[in-house]
Parts: C-alpha cells; sequence; structure tokens
C-alpha cells in the first residue's frame, strides 16, 4: 500500500494548499508509482479533505474546503471518466462494473451540487456532507476491491506502463483544468 510508505504530511500535501503555491505535481512523491497508485492517492485526498470539513465549524472555511473538494473531485472524476474506464471496460473482467462506476461518479457530482447549494452553517449542509462521504467510500471501495483487481489481472506489463504514463499526463493536464494546482 502506498499509504504505509508515506508519510502523513506528504499525504496531506495538497489539502488546504493555497491556490497560488507553485505545483509540486510533476516531481513530487505523489506523482509515483502504477496507475492504481495513482488514482488511490486521489482516493487518499478526498477521504482527508473530509475530515477537515467534519471538524471545521467557520462557515466560510467550509465552503473554502467544500471549493477545494469539487476541484478534487472533479479532477480525478474526469480524469477516470476520460482515460481509465474508457480502456478498461471491455476488458474479460470488468463487465458491468465499469458502468455502475460511472453512475456512482453522476450521483457524486449531484450531491455535490446539492451541497454548493446549501447554507454551510445548516444541518442541511452537514447531512448531504456526509451522503457525499458515503457515496465516495462506498465508491472507492467499489474501485478498490473489485475494479483494480480486475483490470490488473487483465493488463500486460506494456499495458501497464502505458496506461500509467497516460494517467500521470492526465492528472497534470485536468488538475490545470480545475485549476488544482497542488496535485
Ligand atoms: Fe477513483
Ligand atoms: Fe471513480
Amino acid at each position: 500500500m502506498l499509504n504505509d510508505k508515506m508519510a502523513p504530511d506528504e499525504l496531506r500535501a495538497g489539502i488546504g494548499t493555497k491556490l497560488d503555491e507553485p505545483s509540486r505535481a510533476v516531481t513530487g512523491p505523489l506523482n509515483e508509482g502504477d496507475v492504481f497508485e495513482l488514482l488511490k492517492v486521489d482516493h487518499d485526498r478526498l477521504a482527508d479533505l473530509f475530515v477537515t470539513i467534519e471538524t471545521e465549524t467557520d462557515p466560510g472555511a467550509l465552503s473554502t474546503h467544500v471549493e477545494l473538494l469539487a476541484r478534487q473531485l472533479l479532477t480525478h472524476t474526469t480524469l477516470e471518466e476520460e482515460i481509465f474506464y474508457p480502456q478498461v471496460r471491455n476488458f474479460a473482467d470488468t463487465e458491468g462494473q465499469v458502468e455502475k462506476n460511472y453512475e456512482q461518479h453522476q450521483e457524486a457530482k449531484e450531491i455535490l451540487q446539492q451541497i454548493q447549494r446549501l447554507d454551510p452553517s445548516t444541518q442541511d449542509f452537514k447531512a448531504a456532507v456526509q451522503d457525499l462521504q458515503r457515496a465516495i467510500e462506498n465508491h472507492v471501495h467499489e474501485e478498490e476491491n473489485y475494479l483494480f483487481p480486475a483490470v490488473k489481472g487483465d493488463l500486460s506489463d506494456e499495458a501497464l506502463a502505458n496506461l500509467t504514463t497516460q494517467i500521470r499526463e492526465g492528472k497534470a493536464r485536468y488538475a490545470t483544468q480545475y485549476n488544482l494546482q497542488s496535485l
């Protein structure tokens, strides 16, 4: 597991980073590993961000954290929808799984839109954040425990290296698109 090898500071490197800080993306430890490790780094960041949101009480800070969460989520889901899923959806062992994952992304984005319309000082906001957290945890669990192992089993070494390169480049590209300079 990548997590076990990384210091908490490294895992949290992107959380709370100011937008105008220079990118640490392309050369940092968070950009190493294969396609699965690169995607898991995003999952761990999202989980970390939910912890930050859970413990925050100031409405202004909550809005800022949710805005960062939105950009992290959109960067990650776009990366998977544009690069990862299309390439693995027809693999022998992934039948049906990818379609379900697309739907789960859609559901998460809809909850996110609800959250963005709510006042951060309300109970409804808190409840919607918890809904999103549950939806994402469930989705991440399915990817990491079912989809990723199935894909791994069907990839040649060459295909793995190729996909990893595309994901690494895509991460940098979509992070820029969503103004997420800390990926
Ligand atoms: Fe994912
Ligand atoms: Fe996903």
